[in-house]
């Protein structure tokens, strides 16, 4: 009987209606992508750790549909799945908000520098209110530089408006001049672009010495857009006022430098990570699937 292997357990009831649908077609069956057999697979639903390369097609001959529990597909080689066949989707929108309200929430983090503050308290080291104990600073009237100016970065930029921020942004069509004049004019740079060969490495040496001193990076899009040594430089020498970062290159392994960073503030990639953003990937995701094996062409194709 042919399959549709699921690579980690979902926020979604057996019992959905997405879900039904699907096992009418196929049979269901949950298991890690990286170690089980693919032979019978025609569709498989990937998260961000799972690699799907050349390799991967191989040992899934029959596979017609790679649905990513993501919106970003790094680590999917679309040209390799569109060789063997196989249709990629992905999860637009409904995370967008979650994945912006994150952003937001990493901006206050910075500024209001709540690593310093937790970490005072937990080390027992609060000796009590005084004037000028963590000073941060406002969002309300400071300039946010958006980088990468789709669904998720509008969304910010929205948000970052009705909080009295100006906003300035650079997108896929604009230039390198551009994206420099963002760097040094912006108290907060946010990362909204998909990580892809012309994105890695976006922000390195050269980028961070054209910052505005005192700036704050947040990250929620993906670890390898930045040059995490160049980060670190960054910080120490005072450039950067601080860091939210949401995703980190290497995960899950933060690099000891960036832990070390008293101005660092870290999350385990939580971006999506809401009920109602999990719940709706999920619907969405199964039922991509479900629209490739009966002969549809769902909307949220990437290839
Ligand atoms: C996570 C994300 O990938 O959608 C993306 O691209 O980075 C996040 O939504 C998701 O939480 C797990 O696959």
């Amino acid at each position: 009987m042919v399959e549709v292997v699921i690579s980690r357990k979902l926020p979604i009831d057996e019992q959905s209606p997405e879900w039904r649908r699907l096992a009418r077609l196929a049979r269901v069956r949950v298991a890690p992508l990286a170690r089980t057999n693919l032979k019978n697979a025609v569709g498989v639903l990937s998260v961000l750790s799972d690699t799907i390369d050349a390799a991967f097609f191989k040992r899934a001959p029959h596979l017609k549909v790679v649905a990513n529990y993501a919106v970003g597909y790094n680590n999917i080689d679309v040209a390799a799945a569109t060789r063997h066949g196989a249709l990629v989707c992905n999860t637009p929108d409904v995370l967008t908000n979650a994945t912006a309200e994150l952003a937001i929430g990493l901006m206050f983090a910075a500024a209001r520098r709540f690593k310093e503050g937790t970490e005072l308290i937990r080390t027992r080291r609060f000796k009590g209110w005084d004037p000028y104990l963590l000073l941060g600073r406002e969002l309300g009237g400071a300039k946010l530089g958006v980088i990468g100016y789709g669904r998720i970065g509008e969304a910010v930029a929205h948000k970052a408006r009705a909080l009295g921020m100006r906003v300035v942004k650079h997108g896929s069509r604009n230039t390198a001049n551009n994206l420099e004049r963002l760097l040094a004019s912006s108290d907060f740079i946010s990362l909204h672009c998909p990580l892809n060969s012309q994105t890695k490495g976006l922000l390195g040496p050269r980028q961070f010495a054209v910052m505005k001193h005192g700036a704050f990076l947040i990250n929620a899009a993906r670890g390898e857009l930045v040059d995490e040594s160049a980060l670190v430089r960054a910080l120490r020498t005072k450039r950067l006022a601080g860091a939210a970062l949401d995703v980190f290159g290497g995960e899950p392994h933060l690099r000891a430098a960036l832990l070390r960073q008293p101005n660092v503030f870290v999350l385990p990639h939580l971006g999506s990570a809401t009920r109602e953003a999990r719940v709706a990937m999920a619907k969405l995701a199964v039922g991509a699937i479900a629209a490739v094996l009966s002969g549809r062409t769902p909307k949220n194709r990437v290839n």
